[in-house]
């Protein structure tokens, strides 16, 4: 790729490579479940202690692309800022905030818009599962152009990595793509490719009910999901009555292949444990449901309980919440500006007004 102006030259300075920045989001869309805690929160902790440069977002602007009662949107943001802390996200050490405080996530996801290509987004598979049986005709133009603002949210930080589960590597592809159209189009080296980070055995946490299909916020049966919001008897009787087969736990972990309920099960005891599947499958093998899920209910209630507790102390006080997001805020935009400034510079926009 030809690289006529480095992102740096761009302001006048010497070029630098793009340093590790990490960045990810979660959807206000409603409350967050066992999947987003294992799949991408208790990670988010981690990235942060291991001391990379982090930053958290709380999407309003992408809950916003299905209709969502104001009201509610508003206390679901909240109450996923409340989850990022409660479960050790540090407002000092990582930056919080919400997407639409930050005007540059709009601004350079109208011009990934005009980056993308109708075709790129068509080809979704979460656009294709969200409109199946539907009239896709009469979703939101937001919807259909989801992936390009969330391209935009990376981007606009230079964001090298992205902790995600295994449901958002799409999108993370098409976030490569715009960034190598961006560059190879205005012949610049501006934007970072970036790397998904997609690891461990909980990127993929399945629905308790039915082990084929993804733990998720949106499905109509509250008993497929823990939300961080359940309580310790909410929690022991959805694991009590989640599906699973009539045989004890293998000897291996291959042999759970093709047991998805069991290997879910299994997998969220790792998760929460912190252990391999390996090892959770030598302590269990040949323990039977019976035995297994009343040891899964007590990790479970107390890996979350905790969360829970913190996440109705900080909710007491929506006021504290507003002001870390707001601070979170200006700490973003303080990023994100300068880095948007150089795209208007880039893409040919007369910037003339003072400051
Ligand atoms: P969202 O809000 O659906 O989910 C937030 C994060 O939780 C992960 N996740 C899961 N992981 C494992 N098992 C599950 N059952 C499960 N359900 C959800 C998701 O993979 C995700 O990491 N498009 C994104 C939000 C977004 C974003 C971004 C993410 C907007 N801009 C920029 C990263 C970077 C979404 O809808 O996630």
């Amino acid at each position: 790729m030809s690289s006529a102006a480095s992102p740096d030259q761009v302001g006048g300075q010497t070029p630098t490579p793009f340093k590790p920045r990490i960045f990810s989001g979660i959807q206000p869309s409603g409350g967050l479940t066992l999947g987003n805690y294992l799949g991408a929160l208790k990670r988010f902790v981690e990235k942060q202690d291991e001391g990379i440069e982090t930053i958290y977002c709380m999407v309003d602007m992408h809950a916003i692309t299905t209709w969502q009662d104001p009201v509610k949107l508003r206390q679901q943001t909240r109450e996923g800022a409340a989850a990022f802390i409660a479960a050790g996200i540090d407002p000092k050490r990582s930056i919080l905030f919400n997407q639409s405080q930050v005007g540059a996530h709009a601004e350079l996801g109208w011009i990934f818009n005009c980056v993308a290509r109708m075709g790129w987004m068509s080809r979704m598979t979460q656009w294709k599962d969200k409109t199946a049986g539907k009239n896709a005709e009469a979703e939101s133009l937001g919807l259909f152009a989801y992936p390009s603002l969330m391209a935009a949210d990376i981007l606009l930080y230079h964001a090298t990595m992205v902790p995600v589960g295994e449901d958002q590597k799409q999108h993370l592809e098409l976030c490569r793509d715009i960034a190598i159209k961006f560059n190879h189009d205005y012949k610049v080296d501006f934007f970072p490719v970036v790397e998904p980070l997609i690891e461990g055995v909980a990127t993929r946490v399945m629905s308790l009910r039915d082990g084929t299909k993804k733990m998720s916020k949106s499905d109509p049966s509250d008993q497929s999901r823990i939300n961080l919001t359940d309580d310790a008897d909410t929690i022991a009787a959805k694991i009590r009555k989640a599906k699973t087969d009539s045989l004890p736990l293998p000897e291996t972990a291959a042999e759970l292949k093709d047991r998805p309920e069991a290997r879910n099960l299994v997998n969220i005891y790792a998760a929460l444990a912190g252990h391999s599947l390996d090892q959770v499958i030598r302590d269990f093998a040949g323990a039977q449901f019976g035995t297994f899920k009343p040891a899964l209910a007590d990790l479970a209630v107390a890996k979350l309980s905790p969360i829970t507790h913190e996440m109705n102390r900080l909710m007491a006080d929506p006021g504290e919440i507003d002001r870390i997001l707001g601070d979170g805020a200006d700490r973003a935009d303080a990023i994100a500006r300068p880095i948007l400034d150089q795209v208007y510079d880039i893409t040919g926009m007369i910037r003339s007004r003072p400051g």
